[in-house]
């Protein structure tokens, strides 16, 4: 997988269909390739350094740099920025040695993806160094047999004698020259991750979040791709990051016209003071190149999510459907009204019953107690093992809602520790939902949001855990720490979260946790790592969803997206879409309900149960299937279509937000069958050849008013 050629100096970074070449340079690490397999090293002739192009352009501008700095006259987008004792950020890094050894180490205090057995992966570590000031670099890159997925992180060590800062910390990777496009998921709260697609132009362009946390507004990925790639055709070159905090993805274009894609930590919002002999770990950042398409990016990236990146006893088991009373009371229960809820639940063949905010302290409104994890039995009718009883006794488990980083003025812990928030001295506290955030950065606040939230996990028997996340930083410092050291504040944020997140989960390895954050304003590889599922979107209106279930999808399995059937008019947008619909476009993620099923109609409560049932029997060809998208309603007037395929049947969804009088036939060409295999769906009356299926499609039906939906489940009967 990882081949060194000593005499050219080369290494060859090979996986099942990617290549990366790297390459020593009169000391420089140079990364001369990245893109489709290549069978080997025999690249003669072909890894030349431009050398000088006029004075005003150095070589070092022209050449294919892996780690570019501030030296010798590059000028583009820098992947480490140091400032020096000395005060200047210049920053020659010389190739010190190397080594390439099996398997893949964790990372010091962050998430990353992970290896199952040594022989899966083979890492290679160069060592990298500035004689002058001792900054020292470890790159890292990790390449897989089977998955196609490059991971890269770095560390940073002071080996020199002076204290130095890092200003920036950017895992770069090249493109070839070229022209391209832009893909990227712009978004805000109830509205996630919306693909958008832009032409790419020879300056930068970068998408940012300076929130503390990777947020609703831009997603850690970027996508480069080659013009008029669709969904099944064209080069993709992508990236995304296993961190959970603030973040910048961008792509940089020099004057050889190669982009340079780069991700890491906000620059704007961080910089560590490191003195001699500290280390500094960066996030890692994940690479794929994909030659066919956005499902061939999205066909690479979902199983490494899901067996990679999710880990724990819920990575493979099938994920409960659920039914939250959030939509169905939001903070007006008792212990009846959750039980009527329950209790239609279990009719109809939900598995876990999950009790959202409102349960501790005060809480009837969401101004006050965040902080204090304080059962209101007053509320529930009793202790809380008595209402996680009741409900098993209906033969559903029981989970619970938190929002542990959080603390509410109008709370004990903080009139106790006023301090424990993030906050900047002399200046207002600004707060979002009446609330603050907990300087997690802190040991002590650590240690309290691990026993508050154990102590309550200890109480009763809970099996799933949602941990919200409702505000973004704003003043986002820690008073905890000296003026020098307050830009290192949301790093060390995150690093406090991971820590208490690690032991948390270890401590209850069968409690399926959620995370959550307004919806999906944390939707990332770090989240994954410890919590295999996270909510969406706020937003449930099934029309919605189809968009924010597309971006979504681009780099996340369905596994890992929840999808809840919720009440109509929609709360989050009015609109009213019929059961069948909201069903079937919830099964593109976890399914679940998040509405009072005590209020449902009879024929919408048997609707639901078929669904449920429908989910039961589908669910292991959705949840660890293939996942391809075969429309995007983006672009097809709103209309949407995915798949999900197996070795027994292939599950066919299909949407269209209007009708139309005397529509134009059209049709859906599913994709990845067996084509010489024959699949039939009973219930539509198809029997057909998977290259049928294929290349003629199924013939997209004529609806019965807007937002109609179809759910094909064509079973695989004879094989090829
Ligand atoms: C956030 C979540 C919701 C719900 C509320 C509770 O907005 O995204 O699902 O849990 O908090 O306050």
């Amino acid at each position: 997988m990882i081949h060194y050629n000593g005499d050219k100096a080369v290494f060859h970074l090979q996986g099942p269909t990617y290549s990366c070449l790297l390459g020593v340079r009169d000391g420089v690490l140079m990364q001369w390739y990245w893109g489709g397999k290549l069978p080997d090293d025999a690249v003669e002739g072909l890894l030349e350094c431009p050398g000088e192009g006029a004075s005003f352009d150095s070589a070092f501008s022209r050449q294919p740099l892996a780690v570019p700095t501030q030296e010798k006259g590059y000028m583009g987008q820098r992947a480490i920025s140091v400032r020096n004792a000395a005060g200047d950020d210049v920053l020659s890094l010389r190739y010190q040695g190397h080594r390439i050894f099996p398997g893949k180490k964790p990372l010091q205090g962050l998430p990353s993806s992970y290896v199952e057995q040594e022989g899966e992966a083979d890492t290679l570590e160069i060592d990298l160094k500035d004689a002058l000031t001792g900054v020292a670099v470890t790159l890292r890159y990790t390449v897989y047999a089977d998955y196609d997925v490059l991971a890269r992180s770095m560390t940073v060590t002071n080996e020199g004698s002076e204290p130095f800062e890092l200003t920036d910390a950017q895992s770069a990777m090249r493109l070839p020259a070229g022209r391209y496009e832009l893909l990227h998921l712009k978004g805000a709260w109830a509205r996630e991750r919306q693909a958008r697609r832009v032409p790419m132009g020879e300056g930068s362009f970068a998408v940012k979040s300076r929130r503390g946390a990777s947020g609703h507004e831009n997603s850690p990925f970027l996508a480069v791709l080659a013009p008029h790639t669709t969904e099944n055709q064209g080069e993709v070159y992508a990236m995304t990051h296993v961190y959970s905090g603030s973040f910048s993805a961008g792509v940089d274009v020099g004057i050889d016209g190669a982009p340079v894609m780069m991700i890491g930590l906000c620059g704007d919002v961080f910089s560590w003071r490191m003195a001699p002999g500290e280390t500094f770990q960066c996030p890692e950042a994940l690479f794929v190149y994909a030659p066919d398409g956005l499902n061939g990016l999205s066909h690479r990236m979902h199983p490494f999510v899901r067996q990679r990146i999710c880990r724990g006893q819920w990575r493979d088991q099938p994920r409960p459907i659920l039914i939250n009373n959030w939509e169905a009371t939001y903070f007006d229960f008792s212990f009846d009204k959750l039980l009527a809820i329950a209790k239609r639940g279990a009719e109809i063949g939900c598995e876990l019953f999950v009790l959202d905010d409102g349960w501790f302290g005060k809480r009837d409104i969401d101004n006050c107690s965040l902080g204090d994890w304080v059962v209101n039995e007053k509320k529930i009718g009793g202790s809380l093992r008595h209402l996680a009883e009741s409900i098993q006794e209906l033969g559903m488990r029981f989970g619970l809602w938190f929002e542990p980083e959080m603390v509410s003025p109008d709370s004990d812990l903080y009139r106790a520790h006023p301090d424990w928030c993030l906050h900047v001295n002399g200046r207002e506290r600004t707060e979002a939902r009446h609330q603050l955030i907990l300087d997690m950065g802190r040991r002590e606040v650590q240690d309290y949001v691990l026993e508050s939230v154990s102590a309550v996990l200890r109480s009763a028997p809970i099996s799933y855990v949602k941990w919200d996340m409702n505000r973004n930083m704003m003043e986002g410092f820690s008073a905890a720490l000296p003026p020098e050291r307050r830009m290192e504040s949301q790093h060390r944020y995150m690093l406090g979260l991971y820590r208490v997140l690690e032991e948390i989960t270890s401590a209850f390895p069968e409690v399926l946790f959620e995370s959550c954050s307004g919806g999906g304003g944390r939707f990332d590889c770090g989240m994954l790592c410890y919590m295999p599922q996270t909510w969406t979107s706020d937003d449930t209106d099934a029309c919605e969803r189809t968009r924010i279930q597309y971006g979504t999808s681009l780099i996340y399995p369905c596994s890992t997206m929840g999808a809840h059937v919720s009440a109509v008019p929609n709360h989050q947008t009015g609109r009213i879409t019929p059961f069948h619909t909201r069903c079937n476009v919830a099964m593109g993620g976890n399914f679940g309900f998040e509405l009072d099923l005590s209020r449902l109609s009879d024929e919408d409560l048997a609707e639901a149960k078929n669904a449920v049932a429908m989910v039961k029997a589908l669910r292991a060809t959705m949840q660890q299937g293939e996942y391809t998208r075969l429309l995007n309603p983006f672009e097809s007037d709103g209309r949407a279509a995915w798949q999900f395929t197996d070795e027994s049947r292939a599950v066919v969804c299909m949407y269209a937000p209007q009708q139309q009088p005397n529509p134009q036939p059209h049709r859906v060409r599913l994709a990845g069958l067996d084509a010489a295999a024959t699949y039939a769906d009973a219930a539509h009356g198809i029997t057909a050849s998977g290259a049928a299926l294929m290349n003629l499609g199924l013939i997209f039906p004529e609806g019965r008013g807007d937002h109609d939906s179809w759910v094909y489940v064509l079973e695989k009967v004879s094989k090829s």
